[in-house]
């Protein structure tokens, strides 16, 4: 099947100037999203006609096409998560969020600052996801787009803590932009991703 082109979504609520982050930065932030998705299209479309005939685990053009694309289209995906739940009041989460929250950490508290510490120890994303072979919440790092995502595992909130993110705003001190982060957070919309992933875990079941 023919690849289909990717086009750039539009985040209105995200795109603009935020409590704590500035309008430069969400405006840059956005345009390295685009490239995510010029470059995923790129990368398809040259696999469609790459020498296959040639493929080497130590380099081959192949290996550099399957790896990159792991790059851009998890660029495409982590952002996309990220600007969609970026743009509203932070706050509390909502009802089943919290009570997922609570049922799988040891405290709402807890799972918070362990998710900010997180983002100190990370060098790309932090994740709050939906593990489905787990049954339950679970927090994820990584270190650049396509690195550690785990299988079977759909993300409710990704936070982005690349120094494109927050450096114009903060210079290094990343803890800030976190506070952020969580204060310009859509709880509404992490809702929606919850109850999107219980609602594929049904099906699966
Ligand atoms: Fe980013």
């Amino acid at each position: 099947m023919a690849w289909k082109e990717l086009t750039a979504k539009t985040f209105p609520n995200a795109i603009k100037e935020l409590n704590g982050i500035s309008q430069r930065t969400n405006e840059e932030h956005y345009e390295l999203y685009k490239g995510y998705i010029a470059k995923t299209n790129e990368i398809q479309k040259k696999l469609d006609t790459v020498d296959r005939s040639t493929a080497n685990q130590i380099y081959s053009d192949l290996r550099s096409l399957r790896v990159d694309l792991s790059f851009a289209l998890g660029g495409v995906k982590n952002h996309e998560t990220y600007f969609a739940h970026l743009g509203g009041k932070g706050g509390q989460p909502s009802a089943k969020t919290l009570e997922l929250i609570n049922r799988d950490f040891p405290s709402y508290d807890a799972w918070l600052a362990d998710f900010k510490a997180s983002g100190l120890a990370a060098r790309g994303w932090v994740w709050l996801a939906y593990d489905h072979d787990l049954q339950r919440l679970t927090t994820a790092v990584g270190d650049a787009q396509n690195t550690f995502p785990i299988w079977n595992a759909t993300p409710i909130i990704a936070m982005d803590v690349y120094e494109h993110a927050y450096w114009f705003d903060y210079g290094r001190l990343r803890a800030k932009y976190i506070e952020a982060f969580f204060n310009n957070l859509d709880w509404g919309v992490v809702e929606q991703n919850l109850e999107r992933a219980l609602a594929m875990q049904a099906v699966a079941k």
